[in-house]
């Protein structure tokens, strides 16, 4: 009965805080190093969250002239065009305005930390969204997709 009692009361506090999580989670934070990677493939946004914030956490050593990351967000349909696009844009992070850019952070380098705040009013139901770093050569492994739900 005791046994029962103990899964019980752990069940409760797992639901708990499942319930917690999923009232707070309109932020994520993606951890990246001095690979080509990051650990979160795929971001899942609220609906019911008016922004949501990305945290980009670099816990490598290289500087970001050598291993830089950054964090932008596009339409799936408009990402090929805009990695070209940013190859040229190395004195301003690898990033410029050209219109298809839904939000993005700066770009860092090894210690360094960014966060980006998205309005998520302007992501459509049903639109595939992919994020991706622009630093040359790195959106092919430092890639994921971003959905909103309910
Ligand atoms: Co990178």
């Amino acid at each position: 009965m005791y046994r029962i009692l103990k899964f019980f009361i752990g069940f409760c506090l797992v639901m708990l805080n499942n319930n917690i999580y999923a009232a707070s989670s309109c932020k994520v934070t993606l951890h990246s190093d001095d690979q080509i990677r990051w650990d979160i493939p795929i971001i899942k946004v609220s609906k019911t969250c008016q922004t949501f914030t990305i945290t980009l956490v670099h816990e490598g050593k290289l500087s970001k002239d050598v291993m830089g990351h950054n964090w932008l967000l596009t339409r799936t349909k408009d990402k090929n065009a805009v990695v070209k696009a940013m190859i040229s844009a190395k004195s301003t992070g690898f990033v410029k305005d050209d219109g298809l850019i839904i939000a993005h952070t700066g770009l860092i380098g090894g210690g360094e930390q960014t966060s980006v705040s998205l309005d998520v009013n302007q992501l459509v139901e049903g639109q595939k969204y992919s994020y991706f770093c622009s630093y040359p050569e790195h959106s092919d492994l430092m890639q994921g997709t971003l959905i909103l739900i309910d």
